[in-house]
């Protein structure tokens, strides 16, 4: 196990941080943080990184609890704030897109952590401060 971390001093530096780390993520990754804390942020950028579209057309799938960006290799934003039990998570078929080789970037997924595979990146962002976060990296 490895851990790296960052700080950020505005929502353009995670943005960026986003960007770097998009080269190097696969597969599952975990977006762990309070409410603001970044994770919608940062994942503007890797999928900008990604190539797949611009960060601006990047936003928060509160509602709509997954979506996806590219066709050829996909990138899956997907937040289950929403969700109160495992049963209503299960239907929505993430064991596809785990098994699907795209990158699946997931924010609050550590509340059904059964539902989840061992193998995976860890992403913990902390705000420090008004603007500061702090981003862990453990993979
Ligand atoms: N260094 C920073 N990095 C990221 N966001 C920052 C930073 N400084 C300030 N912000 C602000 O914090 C907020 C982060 O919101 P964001 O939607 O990314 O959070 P989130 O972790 O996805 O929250 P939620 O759990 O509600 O989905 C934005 O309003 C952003 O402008
Ligand atoms: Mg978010």
């Amino acid at each position: 196990m490895r851990s790296r971390t960052f700080h950020t001093n505005s929502a353009e530096e995670t943005v960026s941080l986003g960007r770097e780390l998009s080269k190097e993520l696969h597969g599952v990754v975990l977006l762990i943080g309070n409410l603001g804390a970044g994770k919608t942020t940062l994942t503007k950028g890797i999928v900008e990184g990604r190539g797949v579209t611009g960060a601006d057309d990047v936003s928060s799938p509160t509602f709509t609890l997954i979506h996806q960006y590219g066709d050829a290799e996909p990138v899956f934003h997907i937040d289950l704030y929403r969700l109160e039990e495992a049963r209503q998570v299960e239907s929505l078929g993430l064991d596809d897109l785990f098994r699907s080789g795209g990158l699946v970037l997931l924010e609050w997924a550590e509340r059904f952590p059964e539902l989840l595979p061992a193998e995976r990146t860890e992403i913990r962002l902390r705000a420090v401060s008004e603007d500061g976060r702090e981003i862990t990296v453990v993979d």
